[in-house]
């Protein structure tokens, strides 16, 4: 067994999030947390009903662990309000080999990486004190946030493990496997660090393409060959992908203006808005929003028609109408979709859906 830690004092943070023990006034909000549907469903082991004797039992047990040397649980806090919003462990197993770690975030703090935070913190610490030759980490299949924050702080994904664990019933069932290695650490510190100088915008959640949150990163150019104010087409899987630097970091969306498809590649970049080369459309792409509507008119994302007009500012003359027409009237522009990113080994990568084979 290695030796004994103390909680870190100060709490680990990074300004973001606090790592704390957990405290018998969290009650409460864990058992706000254990009673959400999605973390029931995705940790078996947490009880369902869930109620505050689990929650006052849970953090008696991670005190107990402390102090046995077998456990490090912390609550992920609010730094602002020391308020718990999710908690995060390191389980010791029986030799440096076989230790895990394991994670949960209430649902009111999701989606703001907290949990890639406090897993970043915990790892750094965890190799810092504790000899661990391979840190698991697993989650059910089909997790996918789970996954994404496990690939986010730096664990490399190894597979399907058959049978891994128990479902709720006691059933055998899968597990998917990631594992963190002291040089995965190296890797992910100095991934950080190069990130540190490399902003990405912050794209809402709900514009990432779908089918991208559980597919594997694929390399997309070596950051050094990126400038900021600059955008390039990159062709991955038969797929034109636009890369741009904009004043809110770096995004990748298609190559493909969301009214004809033109590449907007070739159109010129302003801060956050790119200007398409055809039809005088502009698209903001830090949050996807259409900023100017081609001259052809057309429906924007919401279903509402604009009229056509003229970059003269002279008056539109009406035409007859015509399909060509009709067609003109009935294109949507639909917002922007991205596609999530992190930078691994000096090059900027990006998950794309899966292709079936
Ligand atoms: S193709 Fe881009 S605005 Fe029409």
């Amino acid at each position: 067994m290695p030796e004994k830690l103390t909680p870190p004092n100060p709490p680990l943070t990074d300004g973001a999030v606090t790592l704390r023990v957990l405290r018998a006034e969290d009650a409460p909000a864990v058992t706000l947390a254990c009673q959400d549907r999605e973390i029931q469903r995705w940790i078996p082991i947490i009880p369902v009903p869930y109620t505050e004797a689990d929650a006052r039992r849970f953090i008696l047990m991670t005190l107990q662990a402390w102090h046995d040397g077998t456990s490090y649980e912390f609550a992920i806090a609010d730094p602002s309000t020391d308020r718990f919003i999710g908690s995060i462990g390191l389980h010791l197993g029986p030799n440096p080999r076989l230790h895990a770690v394991g994670y949960l975030v209430a649902p009111a703090a999701r989606g703001r990486g907290v949990a890639s935070r406090a897993l970043r913190l915990v790892t750094r610490w965890g190799f810092e004190h504790i000899d661990i030759e391979r840190l698991a980490l697993w989650t059910l299949p089909g997790n996918a946030a789970s996954q994404a924050v496990a690939e986010n702080a730096g664990f490399r994904f190894e597979g399907l493990a058959r049978n891994w664990t128990l479902d709720r019933d006691d059933r055998p069932t899968d597990a998917v496997m990631y594992s963190m290695t002291p040089d995965d650490l190296a890797d992910a510190v100095a991934a950080d660090s190069v990130a540190a100088n490399v902003p990405f915008a912050a794209v809402p959640r709900e514009l990432w393409a779908s089918g991208t949150r559980a597919a594997p990163f694929v390399q997309v150019a070596p950051i050094a060959e990126l400038t900021p104010g600059s955008m390039r087409r990159v062709t991955l899987a038969g797929m034109d992908l636009l890369v741009a630097w904009t004043t809110d970091g770096i995004v990748v969306t298609d190559d493909r203006c969301p009214h004809m498809a033109a590449p907007l590649s070739i159109g010129n970049l302003d801060g956050c808005v790119v200007a398409c080369p055809l039809h005088e459309g502009r698209f903001d792409l830090s949050s996807g929003e259409t900023v100017r509507m081609p001259t052809t008119g057309g429906l924007d994302a919401d279903g509402t028609y604009h009229s056509p007009w003229s970059p003269s500012g002279a008056e539109m003359k009406p035409e007859p109408p015509t399909r060509k027409l009709e067609a003109r009237r009935l294109t949507r522009v639909n917002r922007l979709r991205f596609y999530p990113l992190r930078i691994r080994d000096g090059h900027l990568e990006v998950q794309l859906p899966i292709v079936p084979e």
